[in-house]
């Protein structure tokens, strides 16, 4: 018993070391600068409701945006916090969208609606801690709704 107290104790120590270690490898929590002009705001015929839902849900991945609470600042959760949202951003970014072609934001359209109706987004490991990012049925249904006018528009013009 004496033996397993010992292994347990070299385990938290050793543990406490390499995440004070850890805290010395620091990514970039960025946000970089917008283009009030190009952003999905004002590129979109966007009503309140659906500003707030992306707002609420995924603009902190999916913009320039992003708000980055404190814990965002402790590895090793830093690491992976800051990975999701560069990747988010460099598939969807709704401060770039008048960057995209036309082709492109029909299919960015048309992943949002799906993705959210399938409630991939916003992310499972996003929602525990941002209460009232998950979205209801309402919320999908009002950015399904928005997302296939927006689409009908692009085809149109
Ligand atoms: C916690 C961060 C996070 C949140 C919040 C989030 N996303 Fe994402 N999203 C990602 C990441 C990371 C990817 C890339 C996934 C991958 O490559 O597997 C992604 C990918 C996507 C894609 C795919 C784009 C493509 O072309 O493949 C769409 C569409 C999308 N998200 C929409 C949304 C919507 C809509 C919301 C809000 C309802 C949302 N996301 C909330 C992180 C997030």
């Amino acid at each position: 018993m004496k033996k397993v107290g010992k292994i347990v104790k070299w385990i938290v120590v050793i543990g406490a070391c390499l995440f004070v270690v850890a805290q010395l490898i620091r990514p970039a929590r960025t946000n970089p600068s917008v283009d009030p002009a190009v952003t999905i705001e004002a590129r979109t015929q966007m009503d309140p409701q659906v500003a707030r839902i992306l707002d609420r849900s995924c603009a902190d991945c999916h913009s320039n945006k992003t708000r980055w609470p404190w814990y965002t600042n402790v590895a090793p959760v830093s690491w992976f916090i800051v990975n999701h949202v560069n990747e988010g951003r460099h598939d969807l970014n709704f401060s770039e969208w008048g960057n995209y072609n036309a082709r492109r934001q029909d299919n960015k359209l048309h992943e949002m609606c799906d993705l959210a109706k399938g409630g991939v987004m916003p992310l499972g490991s996003y929602t525990p801690l941002h209460k009232g990012s998950t979205l209801s049925d309402e919320d999908k249904k009002a950015l399904c709704d928005w997302t296939n006018r927006e689409r009908a528009a692009l085809t149109s013009r």
